[in-house]
């Protein structure tokens, strides 16, 4: 019996050897020091030896047990520090290997042309006013004396809300940036009726119209409104604050001309070329080789307009103007197609 426990020794600690992970010394631990196990039938048989015997192989077996699990938890610490050790050796950072560059964002062409736009109208002393997108008939046409049979006010040009059920003044997405000259006129009258403040501001926003959509087309866009109320404010107010915007907007040398125009809440109206900053003026595809591209609409308000803001028109005077950011950042980077815009392809997006 000693010399079986002396073998079951030997084998083990040899079979110990051999053993290289995890699985292997799990393996070895139900064999050897499992219930099944040689060692353990040993301790079951230990009621059939004699009285003489039963000590020294009870002693004996208790021996190889405590032997075979001192080995067990060595082998254990030695394949964890190994495992340790070939992680640290196969896993390790090249810390001199060049870094990822960060993906960097960037503003929307559009963003960055209002930005632009706002940024020189601020220095020009206009204040920015926010003004809803949702508007009424009353804002988006009527105070604008738009006259009730005007061709915008058709369904195929206006994206209606609740269409019908406001009788004559329907929800709808406002079509140009407008609108905001009522509400802002009307703030400010607020403030004082009496004695309503001067006005400069500048009403960025988006824009509307339910139109087929092609590559000069969209039915959404921006517009940048300007509005300027005040007692003596005259049409050289509008054509010296309009060449100097389009100085500091397009260069210094950029010539401006004022065409007559027709537009229901301004009288006189004008529509405004600045000349080709492509070409210098000398004619090109971007300018159809005219020399000019019209950037805006402006003219004096209008003073049934006037009125219906809060501002008397027999003593006050005003100037408004709007331009489209996307049309001005098409002419400068010519871009063909203004579905690009609101296409989110990125491939668009990151060149700018
Ligand atoms: N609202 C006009 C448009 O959408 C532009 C404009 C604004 C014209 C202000 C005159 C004064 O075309």
């Amino acid at each position: 019996m000693l010399d079986k426990l002396q073998q079951i020794e030997t084998a083990a600690l040899t079979a110990l050897d051999a053993v290289q992970d995890e699985a292997a010394l799990d393996a070895w631990r139900v064999r050897y020091l499992g219930r099944q196990s040689e060692l353990m039938q040993v301790f079951s048989g230990l009621g059939q030896l004699s009285k003489e015997e039963r000590p020294a192989v009870g002693r004996a077996a208790n021996q190889v047990k405590v032997k075979l699990e001192a080995a067990l938890d060595e082998k254990r610490a030695a394949l964890k520090e190994a495992a340790l050790e070939r992680a640290l050796r196969e896993e390790k950072v090249d810390v001199t290997l060049p870094g990822r560059a960060p993906r960097r964002g960037r503003l929307h062409p559009s963003t960055q042309t209002l930005r632009r736009i706002l940024g020189i109208l601020g220095e020009m002393g206009f204040q920015v006013f926010t003004s809803r997108e949702v508007e009424l008939d009353e804002f988006n046409f009527q105070y604008l004396n738009f006259p009730p049979d005007h061709p915008a006010r058709e369904m195929q040009d206006s994206f209606y809300v609740e269409a019908g059920e406001r009788g004559d003044n329907p929800v709808l997405l406002r079509t140009h940036t407008s609108p905001g000259q009522i509400h802002a006129m009307r703030y400010y009258a607020a403030m004082n009726p009496d004695n309503p403040p001067p006005i400069r501001i500048a009403l960025p926003g988006m824009c509307f119209r339910y139109e087929q959509i092609t590559a000069r087309s969209e039915v959404q866009f921006n517009q940048v409104e300007g509005l300027v109320v005040g007692e003596n404010v005259t049409f050289s107010d509008l054509k010296g604050t309009l060449a100097e915007f389009a100085r500091r907007m397009f260069g210094p040398q950029a010539r401006v001309r004022f065409r007559a125009s027709y537009f229901p809440f301004t009288e006189p109206s004008a529509e405004v070329d600045v000349e080709c900053f492509v070409c210098g003026g000398k004619g090109c595809p971007v300018c159809k080789h005219s020399g000019w591209l019209e950037i805006l609409g402006c003219g004096m308000v209008h003073p049934v307009v006037l009125q219906n803001g809060g501002y008397d028109p027999q003593r006050y005077t005003g100037f408004a103007f709007g331009m489209g950011p996307e049309r001005q950042a098409m002419l400068r980077h010519k871009i063909e197609d203004i579905r690009y815009f609101w296409g989110n392809d990125i491939r668009f997006l990151k060149q700018f």
